[in-house]
């Protein structure tokens, strides 16, 4: 077990042996969640500052359970409830946040690189909960524990990501994952969507849904961004859902074992049916349960497992 960083700030730079680490943590934090009794004192004594500057469901409500899961307390603060509005900095803002000796701050930011500036000027470990439109890595991780659990490995697996790459911090932590853990990724939108130069990531490239939806083991949606793009990127969604919106139709070309996945939020109808998303091969959910166990596994080595001894 080899886990010795202070922050998680991306995917780049992480070695297979840390994320190996890392989905071996969650898988074995994971079971604390269906105990009667969901709390064990591992990080009691140790505080956690949520600061999220962005709307989020999934991200923060998980690493709060987290937190709580290993008995640590947590503090949250929304970009609308602090003094940002009056015109604090963000800067001002993490010192006077670090003056209350936290041990960990998450951030969400609109701004990427937000989580590397706060790692430079203040002590708490940081964790990047996405910056931008840079990265997420602990989406990414909770992905790859996703796919592990359901398809027994990730080397080897064919993996689509399919919709908005250009914006999507998802799509860039996981490609960077993926193929560090020995995937091959293969990226599917329309050429609009779809950065220059991505090649250079070690992906293929596809304009077309059903050559994705045919080679894939597992199938990565993405959701349309509207309010990252400056300019419409396709004439409509109706379009963009008859191109590239995964429904029945399409999926009977997909493998009879595919795993269907989406960060969330979803937008039903456009870059998924609602069939296919609440249907059989959908794992949506179970990502979603599995945020819990990634951000669990991530607040326990950065704060208390950094010997590699699993007490809890
Ligand atoms: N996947 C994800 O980041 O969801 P939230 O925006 O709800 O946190």
């Amino acid at each position: 077990m080899t886990f010795n960083r202070h922050h998680l700030l991306g995917m780049e730079g992480l070695t297979q042996e840390e994320i190996e680490t890392i989905l071996t943590s969650a898988e074995s934090l994971k079971e604390i969640s269906f105990r009667d009794i969901k709390k064990v004192p591992t990080l009691r004594g140790k505080t956690v500052v949520n600061f999220f500057h962005e709307p989020s469901t999934r991200t923060r409500t998980s690493f709060e359970i987290a937190a709580k899961r290993l008995s640590a307390d947590t503090v949250s603060l929304s970009a609308n409830t602090s003094s940002l509005v009056k015109g604090e900095t963000l800067v001002d803002t993490a010192r006077n946040l670090e003056a209350m000796n936290p041990d960990v701050i998450v951030i969400r930011h609109s701004m990427a690189g937000a989580p590397h500036l706060l790692s430079r000027i203040v002590k708490p470990s940081i964790i990047n909960a996405g910056d931008g439109m840079h990265e997420h890595p602990t989406q990414a991780l909770l992905d790859l524990l996703t796919i592990r659990e359901k398809k027994g490995r990730i080397a080897g697996l064919q993996v689509a990501i399919v919709g908005d790459i250009a914006h999507s911090r998802v799509a860039r932590s996981n490609i960077l994952g993926l193929k560090t853990m020995g995937a091959h990724v293969m990226v599917a939108g329309p050429p609009t969507m779809i950065p220059p130069f991505i090649e250079s990531m070690g992906v293929s490239v596809t304009y077309h849904l059903q050559e994705a939806v045919v080679w894939a083991d597992v199938i990565m949606m993405l959701r349309v961004q509207l309010e990252r793009q400056k300019q419409m990127l396709f004439p409509s969604l109706r379009e963009y859902s008859r191109f590239f919106g995964l429904n029945m139709k399409i999926m009977n070309k997909a493998k009879r074992d595919v795993i269907i996945m989406h960060p969330g939020p979803i937008n039903r109808g456009v870059e998924i049916d609602p069939e296919v998303a609440d249907g059989p091969f959908s794992v949506i959910l179970d990502q979603v349960t599995n945020g819990v166990a990634i951000r669990m596994a991530l607040l326990y080595l950065l704060l208390g497992g950094k010997k590699g001894e699993m007490a809890y």
